[in-house]
């Protein structure tokens, strides 16, 4: 009886650690804010996130699987995403023209440039 807790012992160590990892992560909480995420839903999701058919666009970027993508894809990302919105390349002049309703204002595009820029900053920590 003795024995057979030793040896079960790493196995209960670690269930115990993986639970306190996820429970870190479940404390992280949603990693795009929601008042980003309204923005990012109305202006971009139609052509970036899972099942869209913008294919070279949902390869590009999936904010439906945001939160799989590796810190440093992320950093790449966030980078791109500050400059199609500083250009203007995005989302593009075409798809504007015939949803105007979906252009995001400038005070949007700030918020979405200052998220950019914040959460690069922690990733680079
Ligand atoms: C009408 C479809 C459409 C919408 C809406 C759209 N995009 Fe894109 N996006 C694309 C396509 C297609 C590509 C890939 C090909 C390319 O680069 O033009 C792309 C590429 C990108 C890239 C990769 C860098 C690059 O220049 O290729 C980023 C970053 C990006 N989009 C961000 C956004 C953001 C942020 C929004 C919302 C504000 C948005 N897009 C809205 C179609 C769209």
């Amino acid at each position: 009886m003795k024995t057979r807790f030793w040896i079960l012992l790493p196995g209960i160590m670690l269930v115990l650690a993986v639970t306190l990892l996820s429970w870190k992560d479940i404390q992280k909480g949603p990693s795009i804010p929601e008042d980003v995420n309204t923005i990012l839903s109305n202006s971009c999701y139609g052509c970036h996130s899972t099942g869209a058919r913008a294919e070279d666009a949902v390869k590009a970027l999936d904010f439906k699987k945001w939160d799989e993508y590796k810190a440093t894809k992320k950093v790449s990302l966030f980078n791109e995403i500050h400059e199609v919105l500083e250009e203007g390349k995005m989302p593009p002049e075409k798809f504007l023209n015939k949803n105007p309703d979906k252009a995001p204002s400038a005070e949007d595009k700030e918020k979405i440039m200052k998220w950019t820029k914040e959460e690069t900053a922690k990733l680079m920590e």
